[in-house]
């Protein structure tokens, strides 16, 4: 079958956007080690908060884990990796009451979500006893008239 243009919706114009993705895979062991070897490096990697709803797990690393993931997911599908003055806490993972995760963003990678004009970012976790691995979507407004929420 031909591909076809991205579909308008019962008449509505399509949204006018750009649609990235990002993913990440994270070896619980490792980063246990690497927490071990240093003191410093829960608070560099997580927020207060983030600390806090891993704290209350059973395997609390794996938690963790699946968080760094999702920074990374997350900072892919930006395109840009953590860039100058960015910190990891900039991405923050939330869960709501449900347990589905969602992400706020803070600092330098906040301002670099507004520059790019995103206006959406998700993220699905998983995770083992040995990996655990994140899923991130992103959505930014665009310019381009010809463009209909497309991958690009
Ligand atoms: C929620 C559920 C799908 C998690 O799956 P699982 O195989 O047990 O565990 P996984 O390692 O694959 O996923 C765990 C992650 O799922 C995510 N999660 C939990 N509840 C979620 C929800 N309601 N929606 C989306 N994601 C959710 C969380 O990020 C969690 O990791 P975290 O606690 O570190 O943040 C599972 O517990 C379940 O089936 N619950 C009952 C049905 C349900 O509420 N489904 C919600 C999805 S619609």
């Amino acid at each position: 079958m031909p591909r076809q243009s991205p579909p308008e919706f019962a008449g509505r114009p399509a949204a006018h956007c750009r649609v990235r993705v990002g993913v990440d895979l994270v070896d619980v062991e490792r980063l246990e080690r690497l927490l071990g070897a240093n003191p410093g490096a829960a608070d560099e990697l997580f927020t207060v908060a983030e600390q806090a709803y891993c704290e209350g797990k059973r395997r609390r690393v794996e938690h963790l884990a699946a968080r760094f993931a999702a920074k990374e997911a997350v900072l892919k599908a930006f395109g840009t990796g953590l860039g100058q003055r960015m910190r990891w806490t900039d991405v923050e993972i939330v869960n709501t009451p449900l347990g589905r995760p969602t992400v706020r963003l803070d600092g330098a990678v906040a301002a670099r979500a507004r520059e790019r004009g995103v206006s959406e970012v998700e993220v699905s976790l998983t995770h083992t006893a040995g990996l655990a691995m994140a899923q991130a979507v992103v959505v930014s407004r665009t310019e381009r008239r010809d463009q209909a929420c497309v991958s690009t």
